[in-house]
This record gives C-alpha cells, sequence and structure tokens, in this order.
C-alpha cells in the first residue's frame, strides 16, 4: 500500500496499490492514466476540473465546494497533463489557467476500476446469512463491563456486515444503553419512550409490552423511515422463555428472488400499510414490504405483521398477495432461517432494524422477571463511525496527522 500526501476533495487518506505510470491527453480530449498495473483509466476534463482540491475550489475546513456548479464549462478541455515528483497527476486546463493535482490513492479510488475501494460508500458489502451459516450473533466481551472504542468499532463491522452483534458481560446498569447509544449517535425518538424498557404490562401499547410471542418483524415501519438500528440490553433474564430470534431479511429476499420471483416482484412493488394505533397516536405509512433501489440492491424490509392495516390492492391481487407475504413469513419463521438463542442479563445485541427481522417466543412471567431496555439509533452514524475510525487508521498507516 503507498500513500500520496496530495490532498483530495474528502480530505481523506486513500491508501492504493496502484501507481500512476504515464498519463496523456487522448484525441478526444480524455485523460488517460496507465496503472503500473497497466490498466487504463480515462478521466473526463469536467470531472476532473470540478474535483480539483485546491484552496480555491475547496474550503480547506469545511471540505466544501467555492466553485459554483454552473460556472464549469461543459466543454473544458485539459491543456497539459504529468506526473509531478511524488508521482501525482497534474492536469491544466485550457482557458482557464487552473492547475489541480490529483492524489493517486483518491483518483484510483473513483477510477470505477473493479480492485479500487467503493468511493461514495466505503461501506462493506453485506454477507448474507442462515442460521446455519449464524447460529447466534457474532459475540464480543465487555471488559469489566467497559466497551473500549476498539471493541465498539467492531462489534460495529459486524453489525454492517451481517446485520447485528452481541455485546456480553455488560453489566445491568440502566444507564449503560444510553451511554452506549450516544457513543454511536443521537438517540432516534419516536413515538415510543426515548429510552423503552420491554416489560410485560397490562395496559401497554404494543405487543412488544406483553409476554406473547412475536413473529419475525421490524419496528415501526408505520413511519416514512423506520429507526435503522435497534440496540436491547438486557437486565433482567429470569423468566421461562422468550428466546430472542433473528433473521436476515436480505437473505431471505435473495432466496425469495431466486426461487419465487413472481412473490419477490409482488412484495417488491405492492404496498401495504402498517399502522400504530395504541395510545393517541396514529402513524402509519403504505410501503412495499421488499424495498429495492434502482439498482436493484435490496435496501429495506418493512413487516410489523401485528401492526398491519388493510390491504388494498385490486380484487384479483388478494390472494396472490396473501400467498407471497405467507410465503416471506414462512421463511423469516423458519429454523432454516431464523437464529434462537436466550438473552443473559448483561448482554446488549445491536441490530440493523431495516434488515433484520426479528422476534421472541413467548415468555411466562410467573416464572421470574424479563427486563429489557432499548433504544433506536439511525444506521448513518453507525456508517459514519466506521469511515472515521476506517479513515484515523489510514491516515496513522500513512504517517499523516490524526
Ligand atoms: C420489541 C421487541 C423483543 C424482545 O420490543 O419491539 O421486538 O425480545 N422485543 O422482547
Ligand atoms: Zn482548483
Ligand atoms: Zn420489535
Amino acid at each position: 500500500m503507498k500513500h500520496y500526501l496530495a490532498s483530495t476533495p474528502d480530505n481523506l487518506a486513500w491508501p492504493t496499490s496502484a501507481s500512476i505510470e504515464h498519463c496523456e491527453i487522448a484525441d478526444d480530449g480524455a485523460v488517460v492514466v496507465r496503472w503500473d498495473d497497466q490498466q487504463l483509466s480515462r478521466f473526463h476534463p469536467l470531472w476532473l476540473r470540478d474535483n480539483c482540491a485546491c484552496n480555491i475550489c475547496l474550503h480547506a475546513f469545511t471540505r466544501e465546494h467555492l466553485t459554483d456548479l454552473l460556472d464549469l464549462p461543459l466543454d473544458i478541455k485539459a491543456d497539459k497533463v504529468k506526473l509531478d515528483a511524488d508521482g501525482a497527476l497534474v492536469v491544466s486546463w485550457q482557458l482557464d489557467s487552473h492547475v489541480g493535482v490529483f492524489n493517486p490513492g483518491w483518483l484510483f479510488a473513483h477510477s470505477g476500476l473493479p480492485q479500487g475501494q467503493n468511493s461514495q460508500e466505503q461501506c462493506s458489502e453485506p454477507l448474507l446469512w442462515t442460521a446455519s451459516d449464524l447460529p447466534e450473533p457474532l459475540s464480543f466481551n465487555a471488559v469489566d463491563e467497559q466497551v473500549s472504542d476498539e471493541l465498539l468499532l467492531e462489534v460495529l463491522l459486524a453489525v454492517e456486515r451481517t446485520g447485528l452483534a452481541r455485546i456480553r458481560n455488560a453489566g445491568s446498569s440502566r444507564d449503560t444503553i444510553e451511554a452506549l447509544g450516544l457513543r454511536v449517535g443521537p438517540v432516534r425518538e419516536t413515538h415510543f419512550a426515548r429510552i423503552f424498557d420491554v416489560i410485560s404490562l397490562a395496559d401497554g401499547d404494543s405487543n412488544a409490552y406483553t409476554s406473547e410471542r412475536l413473529s419475525a418483524h421490524t419496528d415501526i415501519p408505520t413511519r416514512e423511515a423506520p429507526p435503522g438500528l435497534q440496540v436491547l440490553h438486557c437486565l433482567v433474564a429470569e423468566a421461562q422463555g422468550g428466546e430472542s430470534t433473528m433473521t436476515d431479511g436480505y437473505k431471505i429476499a435473495a432466496d425469495l428472488a431466486e426461487q419465487f420471483p413472481q412473490d419477490f416482484t409482488i412484495l417488491s412493488t405492492v404496498k401495504w400499510c402498517f399502522a400504530n394505533r395504541g395510545g393517541d397516536t396514529d402513524y402509519r405509512w403504505q410501503a412495499p414490504i421488499i424495498n429495492v433501489d434502482s439498482d436493484g440492491k435490496v435496501f429495506e424490509l418493512r413487516l410489523l405483521p401485528f401492526s398491519r392495516a388493510p390491504l388494498m390492492t385490486d380484487y384479483e391481487n388478494v390472494e396472490p398477495v396473501y400467498r407471497a407475504l405467507q410465503r416471506f413469513m414462512t421463511m423469516a419463521n423458519s429454523p432454516e432461517y431464523q437464529m434462537n438463542y436466550k438473552f443473559a442479563a448483561g448482554d446488549i445485541v445491536i441490530f440493523d432494524n431495516r434488515r433484520i427481522l426479528h422476534g421472541r417466543e413467548e415468555f411466562f412471567p410467573q416464572s421470574g422477571d424479563r427486563e429489557l431496555r432499548g433504544l433506536y439509533l439511525d444506521r448513518d452514524d453507525m456508517h459514519s463511525k466506521i469511515r472515521m475510525h476506517t479513515n484515523q487508521r489510514n491516515r496513522q498507516a500513512a504517517g499523516l496527522e490524526v
């Protein structure tokens, strides 16, 4: 890995295994770079001009653009290109007398070449699992009930990859969950309590606050933007029953798409409505159960079967839609896909509420107490934390100021 010192538009460290061997301007105006593994990249002069990282183009502290997008001439041409003594690409533009220096690590990451890092995301790809791949959440031990920064990073990386992780031996203090959550990001408040107690209540506003079994679900698809992460801390685990269940919704969606493509199409297009109608609120939102982005990638599951509102669809769709949903729920609640394990006091489980379908078995309050405390966070805060740590590590490795 090499580290180049030329600044980058994002001010991140971009270690790269590729160096630029040669650069030239092609007949059509493209800036062509030959990497040391002989692969070629073509960069558009307009794109390069827009991404110039000099102090005139970018504010040194905010790392936001000072140039107006509307001032970029669409027909801008590169005048000269060369490599400087550090191996960075130097471009000057015609009619503009402007010079930009491009860090090869950053350039390679944005080249679109398969070995380049995913420049925009820098997130690890999800690792899809069944219950035999992952019978329990990846687990990490607190030391003296404390979670170090390094351990928290490992936990978040596991959540990013597998959708969930468990911290064990974190003690039973009622304050622990909020302190831990705030190290990732602000608590994502909802119409439930900011920090909620999952205990059996006679007058709760959700089945979660009874001792009933909860089938595989995601929380709060009754809102336009359901919380991205859920954290549950077990304080007391004396009751019989109440085993936790977790299913990788991305894996079920992928298998459904392969085995029952018609059902996948139905679940990713027909909208269901889920509604929270307890207490004095009325939250409801309609969206497909499987949500797919414009690249065809599943990015979100929304399913709260016990909070369903009437399906509104054409007469001839009713039976196929229920059939598709039953197929999906059968998979989500099957031992093949669903892990089943019991909380111990001091366990904290963090999971992606828009990927993982969670649930629990019925528990028996007469046999002992069961008490969880929970809160929500957003996925963005986890991704930001991971990027900051990764960048810090890269900068340290590059010998740059941290
Ligand atoms: C919830 C929930 C799981 C549990 O509170 O939404 O799913 O184990 N709880 O009680
Ligand atoms: Zn510039
Ligand atoms: Zn829940």
